[in-house]
């Protein structure tokens, strides 16, 4: 079997996080996104992955690299045309996928957990399209299915206004060749884009096997912001506590509950640090509380802060004593206490589509 992760895409609800990087490229627990995308599919025993990009993105092959790290093979794709839809990401990689069976991952999702009880259902079924359900408060946000007293899947919409059941369908999918017929039969939907659930309708329509695995506390979408947060606290929640590599962790310090340190960290200081919380490699923290939930960057600094729940990513230097909770904080930001000039007040340089709460 082969897996085909999405990484294209324009990121549009991240922004401005998005605007100078690529969505799947935001580290979640210090890990990027597509990271842990790419370790599920290789825990799951497959060596040939392919990973669909933006056309001329070579940030992404750059940070990735040809998986060697893993032992497997990446291949990049480019997607053709522009980002015309999930489905259309399956469509432009038909040529790789050849006659194969694949697992196709939506490289923004996070999944707790393995995927391999996923993938060997779908081959011991037989099926020619496998997917993972999941309920959800918000159904309208994902594609769902609509199922009938038997059990069985008729149809999955889009994005319904009308959700015909709690389900979302999680963007882990697994499907033999027949799909590529299923998406010849496809036009573009109302936000002119081939979707991954009007295939799953075309397979069912050409007489196709769907069958679904119903999953639950395994799965995150990472769409919008607080969705990032959420991903991020389910993430440190998993991780094992670490410290071995830490360069420096010093006598004032304290560290209650479970705390992953990057090699050369430096913990000084007064600091308090309440886990789960990962600091990055060679971040220094200096008289700070960095509290539950909380990732920090490679090379980040942080003198005299509060900081809690939030996402900081790399070489960013705060020194700065207002409390910031729930916050995500792109690379190089500098964010330090007023200077005791006047006039006073806040002194902001903020790009397009930021969003502040003072
Ligand atoms: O997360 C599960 C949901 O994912 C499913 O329930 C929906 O049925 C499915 O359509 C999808 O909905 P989203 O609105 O979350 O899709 P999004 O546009 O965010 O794209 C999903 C991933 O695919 C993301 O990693 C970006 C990538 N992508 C997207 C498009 C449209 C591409 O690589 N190329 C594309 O053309």
């Amino acid at each position: 079997m082969k897996a085909l992760i999405a990484a294209g895409g324009r990121g549009t609800r991240l922004r401005p996080i998005t605007y100078s990087m690529n969505k799947h490229l935001i580290p979640v627990a210090n890990i990027p996104l597509i990271v842990w995308a790419i370790q599920k599919v290789v825990e799951a025993g497959i060596t040939d992955i392919a990973i669909n990009i933006n056309e001329g993105d070579t940030e992404l092959p750059k940070a990735i690299g040809d998986g060697s790290t893993w032992n497997v093979k990446i291949t990049y794709i480019e997607q053709v045309g522009g980002a015309l839809g999930v489905a259309h990401v399956i469509k432009n990689a038909k040529n790789w996928l050849g006659k194969d069976s694949f697992v196709f991952y939506l490289g923004d999702n996070i999944v707790l957990g393995s995927i391999n009880p996923f993938v060997a259902a779908f081959q011991e079924q037989h099926a020619n399209a496998f997917l993972a359900l999941t309920v959800v408060p918000d159904p309208e946000r994902f594609g769902v299915p609509q199922i009938n007293s038997a059990g069985e899947i008729e149809r999955v919409i889009e994005k319904p206004s009308n959700p015909p059941s709690q389900f979302a369908v999680t963007g882990i999918y697994c499907f033999d060749q027949t799909v590529h017929d299923a998406i010849d039969t496809l036009h573009a939907s109302n936000r002119g884009e081939l979707e991954i659930s009007d295939t799953i309708t075309a397979v069912i329509a050409q007489g196709g096997k769907v069958k679904y695995q119903i999953v639950e506390g395994w799965w995150k979408d990472t769409g919008k912001p607080y969705d990032l947060l959420e991903g991020n606290r389910l993430l440190l929640e998993s991780m094992s506590d670490d410290r071995a590599q830490a360069k420096m962790i010093e006598d004032g310090v304290d560290i209650q509950g479970k705390v992953q340190l990057g090699n050369g960290a430096q913990l000084l200081g007064k600091t308090i640090i309440r886990g789960p919380v990962s600091i990055g490699k060679n971040a220094i923290i200096a008289d700070s509380y960095i509290g539950p939930y909380t990732s920090i960057g490679h090379g980040t600094e942080i003198d005299g802060g509060e900081i809690e729940n939030s996402i900081i990513m790399d070489d960013t230097d705060i020194q700065c004593s207002t409390r910031i909770v729930d916050s995500i904080i792109g690379h190089n930001v500098t964010i330090q206490n007023a200077h005791m000039t006047k006039p006073s007040g806040h002194k902001l340089m903020i790009g397009e589509n930021s969003s502040i709460e003072l």
